[in-house]
């Protein structure tokens, strides 16, 4: 089938509208009619040719949601009809990794997926009958996508899809950061630095942990409003002595939590300082530029703090996606205030300028 996609033709270059083909889903493969898919910053990474894994060319996107419209052989885990969230990060429930029950970091389809390739090495995609690339396994900046079924997360019928497809990246990788990677203990005294998608989601995270303090750090005024109208209950400019203020409004002791949700190594160094002396919990989410590293003076670790990363949160999709969608039901997430703008697949790359100016904290393309 012909379908319009955002294409990455060029890196450093706006992506380019068009037509390209997309074939069937093959065995254990969905075809979802998307319908929403949200704007973040691993697709500008990508695109700007940062990244040293990328490649061309191929459809952007990955914070998709839509509705299944057909599904390949041996496929039992969606049916036509059903809605479902897209995951960069799939749960096959049988690879060591799943099993293991100590990870979200599934191995089953990693392999071809880092290379652009769906599980069996090939492409669905094409154009003029050459291949092109999927993107993350997602590809999501289309008005269809061909994915496995392990990589789709089948979320009740009721969710708006506007706010769904946030739950495939951004939102979860906080929220997820606070319930599943931390497991941020009721009464604690936390700090997120960073009020983008993924501290804000961190901030909620922490609220639906019961925290008894949340402190978010962060240079702009108008997003530290934002956190607290989430839950965070002081508030701390982001900058050089960020983690004398959080050691002063702790007694000198520090956070019980840290999350860094900015993708500064400088910040991820402060995350780890302004953690408590004998058990503070360091997570660290953002994504450094390449080739940086984060410093951290040993001491801080000898005298008891802990430090831990976590790919999309530590969410296993296919299983916390539904409970968190279910959360944002139940009214405790307001999802609707992290959608700034909406635009149309034509609008792409104003939705990166949105992003570049830190103009809100999600465009979503609507489809
Ligand atoms: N771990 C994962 O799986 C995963 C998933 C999605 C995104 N990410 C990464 O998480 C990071 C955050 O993503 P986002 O969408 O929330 O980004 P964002 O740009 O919307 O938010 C970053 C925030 O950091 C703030 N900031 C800048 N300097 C600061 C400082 N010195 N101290 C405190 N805050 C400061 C900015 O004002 C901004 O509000 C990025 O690096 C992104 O690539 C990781
Ligand atoms: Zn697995
Ligand atoms: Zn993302």
């Amino acid at each position: 089938m012909k379908m319009r996609a955002a294409v990455l033709e060029e890196f450093g270059k706006p992506l380019v509208i068009q037509d390209v083909d997309l074939a069937p889903p093959k065995s254990g493969e969905v075809l979802v009619r998307l319908k929403a898919c949200g704007v973040c910053h691993t697709d500008l990474y990508s695109a700007s040719g940062a990244d040293p894994s990328g490649y061309l060319p191929t459809v952007l996107g990955h914070e998709g949601a839509g509705i299944v419209e057909e599904v390949g052989a041996d496929v039992s885990l969606v049916k036509k009809g059903d809605r479902v969230v897209t995951l960069f990060s799939p749960e096959c429930g049988r690879c060591a990794h799943c099993k293991s029950g100590k990870t979200n970091i599934c191995t089953a389809i990693r392999a071809q997926q880092g290379k652009g390739y769906l599980p069996d090495g090939t492409a669905r995609l094409s154009r003029d009958g050459e291949p092109m690339r999927h993107f993350m396994g997602t590809s999501t900046f289309a008005e269809y996508t061909v994915m496995p079924e392990i990589a789709l997360a089948k979320v009740r019928a009721d969710a708006p899809l506007q706010g769904a497809c946030l739950f495939a990246c951004g939102l979860s990788t906080g929220l997820g950061a606070a319930l599943y990677k931390a497991e941020v203990e009721a009464g604690s005294t936390c700090a997120v630095f960073g009020a983008g998608m993924v501290g804000l989601g961190a901030v909620v995270g922490c609220r639906l942990r019961d925290a008894g303090r949340i402190i978010i750090v962060d240079p702009s005024e108008g997003r530290r409003a934002q956190a607290k109208r989430h839950g965070a209950t002081e508030e701390v400019v982001g900058g050089p002595d960020a983690v004398d203020r959080i050691l002063e409004m702790t007694d000198g002791q520090g956070a019980d939590y840290t999350f860094e949700a900015t993708g500064l190594v400088s910040v991820m160094g402060q995350a780890v300082e302004a953690a408590r002396v004998g058990w503070g919990l360091c997570t660290v989410l953002g994504v450094a530029g390449k080739g940086e590293k984060l410093e951290i003076i040993p001491r801080f670790l000898i005298t008891g703090r802990r430090v831990q990363g976590g790919s999309f949160g530590g969410v296993r999709g296919r299983t916390n996606v539904p409970q968190l969608i279910d959360l944002w039901m139940e009214g405790k997430i307001d999802v609707d205030d992290f959608l700034s703008h909406r635009l149309k697949l034509d609008e792409v790359n104003r939705g990166f300028e949105l992003m570049e100016a830190q103009d809100g904290i999600r465009s979503v393309i609507e489809l």
